[in-house]
C-alpha cells in the first residue's frame, strides 16, 4: 500500500483524483485541504469513512501545521493540486495566489524533503506558456510567458519545483494540463457557469468577441494522466497534458444552449477580461510516446455527459451557489480539530 498525500483533494480536479485512486485500490490516500471557497467536501461525501481514506484540514502555507501532518501520516508520495485557480479572481486580487501557489508550494517542497517523501508531483497548467496566435501548440520547451497573476504564480511554483530537483536532488515531476471540465467543477469556470445559467434561464456572459480558444480535456482523462506521471514519469521532467479538443468559447456556449434547449438570445457579450489569453493548445506527444497515455473522452460526448451530470446534480451546484455547502464540514466533523 503506497501512502499518497493529495493536496487540494476537496477541489474539482483533486476530488476526481482521490476518487480515481480509491477506485483503483492499492493506495492509502490522505486528502489535505484548507477548504477555501473552492473546497467542498460534499464532492467526496460518498467515500467518507472508507478504509484507506483520511481527510485532514490544513493550510499548505502553514509550515508548523504541515510538519505535524507529515509527521503523523508519513506520506511516500505527494500529489499537489492545492491552489487558487481562477484567473478572474487573480485579476481582482493576486495576494492569495502568491501566498498559496508560490509560498505554499515551497513550504510543501521543504516539508516533503524533511520528511523523506519519495516523489512530489506538481500539478500545473498550460497557462504558464502564455497565449498562442492562430497556429502552433505548446510543447514542454515552449517559453514560459504567463500573462495573468494566476498563471504568473503557477509559473513561479513550477520554477521552485525545478529548483528543488536541481539544487536538492528531490524527486519531482511537473504536469501542465489544458482546461478541464467535468463533474464537481465550481460554477465560476466557463462550462459549469454556462450550464447552470442556461438551466436557470439566466444570461450567459461571454467575454470579448467569444473567439478565444481553449483546449478542453475531461477531468477523468487529466486524472489518469497524473496517475501515469506519478507512477512512471521521469524525475525532473515536465509533461504536457491535453485533450486535442480546441474549441472557441462561443462554440462551447452554443453547444450548452443546444443541450439545454435554450435559444441564443441568452448570450450576452460583456466586457473582456483584462489580459485575456487568445488561444491555448497543447501538444501531448511526450505523454503519448513515453507513457502511452491518450485521452479517452471526446469533447462532444464529454460535454453532453457533463451537462447530464449538472442536470442530475442540481442540488449540488445550487448549494455551491448559495454557500450552503460550507456547512458540510461542521456537520460531518462537528468542528473537531484536524485529524
Ligand atoms: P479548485 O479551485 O477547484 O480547487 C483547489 C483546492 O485547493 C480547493 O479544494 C481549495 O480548498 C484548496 N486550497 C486552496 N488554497 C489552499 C491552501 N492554502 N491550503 C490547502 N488547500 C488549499 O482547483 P482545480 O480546478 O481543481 O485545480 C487544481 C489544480 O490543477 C490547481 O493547481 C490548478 O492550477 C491546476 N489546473 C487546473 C486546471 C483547470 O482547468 N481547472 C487546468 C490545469 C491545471
Ligand atoms: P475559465 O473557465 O475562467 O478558464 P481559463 O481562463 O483558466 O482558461 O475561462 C475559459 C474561457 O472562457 C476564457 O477564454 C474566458 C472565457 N469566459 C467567458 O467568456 N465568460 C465567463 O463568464 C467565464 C468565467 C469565462
Amino acid at each position: 500500500m503506497t501512502k499518497i498525500l493529495v493536496t487540494g483533494g476537496a477541489g474539482f480536479i483533486g476530488s476526481n483524483f482521490v476518487r480515481l485512486l480509491l477506485e483503483r485500490g492499492g493506495t492509502e490516500v490522505v486528502n489535505l485541504d484548507a477548504l477555501t471557497y473552492a473546497g467542498n467536501l460534499e464532492n467526496l461525501s460518498e467515500i467518507e469513512g472508507e478504509p484507506g481514506y483520511t481527510f485532514v484540514r490544513g493550510d499548505i502555507r502553514d509550515v508548523g501545521a504541515m510538519d505535524a501532518v507529515f509527521a503523523a501520516h508519513r506520506p511516500e508520495v505527494v500529489v499537489h493540486f492545492a491552489a487558487e485557480s481562477h484567473v478572474d479572481r487573480s485579476v481582482l486580487d493576486a495576494t492569495e495566489f502568491v501566498q498559496t501557489n508560490v509560498v505554499g508550494t515551497q513550504v510543501l517542497l521543504d516539508v516533503s524533503r524533511r520528511h523523506g517523501v519519495g516523489r512530489f508531483v506538481h500539478v500545473s497548467t498550460d497557462e504558464v506558456y502564455g497565449s498562442l496566435g492562430p497556429t502552433g501548440r505548446f510543447t514542454e520547451d515552449s517559453p514560459l510567458q504567463p500573462n495573468s497573476p494566476y498563471s504568473a504564480s503557477k509559473t513561479a511554483s513550477d520554477l521552485l519545483v525545478r529548483a528543488a530537483y536541481h539544487t536538492h536532488g528531490q524527486d519531482v515531476v511537473t504536469t501542465r494540463c489544458s482546461n478541464n471540465y467535468g463533474p464537481y467543477q465550481f460554477p465560476e469556470k466557463l462550462i459549469p457557469l454556462m450550464i447552470a445559467n442556461a438551466l436557470e434561464g439566466k444570461e450567459l456572459p461571454v467575454y470579448g468577441d467569444g473567439k478565444n480558444v481553449r483546449d478542453w480535456i475531461h477531468v477523468r482523462d487529466h486524472c489518469e494522466a497524473v496517475a501515469e506521471v506519478m507512477a512512471r514519469g521521469r524525475s525532473g521532467e515536465v509533461y504536457n497534458i491535453g485533450g486535442d479538443s480546441e474549441r472557441e468559447n462561443l462554440h462551447v456556449v452554443r453547444e450548452i444552449l443546444r443541450l439545454a434547449g435554450r435559444g441564443e438570445e441568452l448570450i450576452r457579450y460583456v466586457k473582456d477580461r483584462p489580459g485575456h489569453d487568445r488561444r491555448y493548445a497543447i501538444d501531448p506527444t511526450r505523454m503519448r510516446d513515453e507513457l502511452g497515455w491518450r485521452p479517452k473522452e471526446t469533447f462532444e460526448s464529454g460535454l453532453e455527459a457533463t451537462f447530464g451530470w449538472y442536470v442530475a446534480q442540481r442540488e449540488w451546484w445550487e448549494r455551491v451557489r448559495s454557500g450552503a455547502y460550507r456547512d458540510y464540514y461542521e456537520r460531518q466533523y462537528g468542528g473537531r480539530a484536524d485529524a
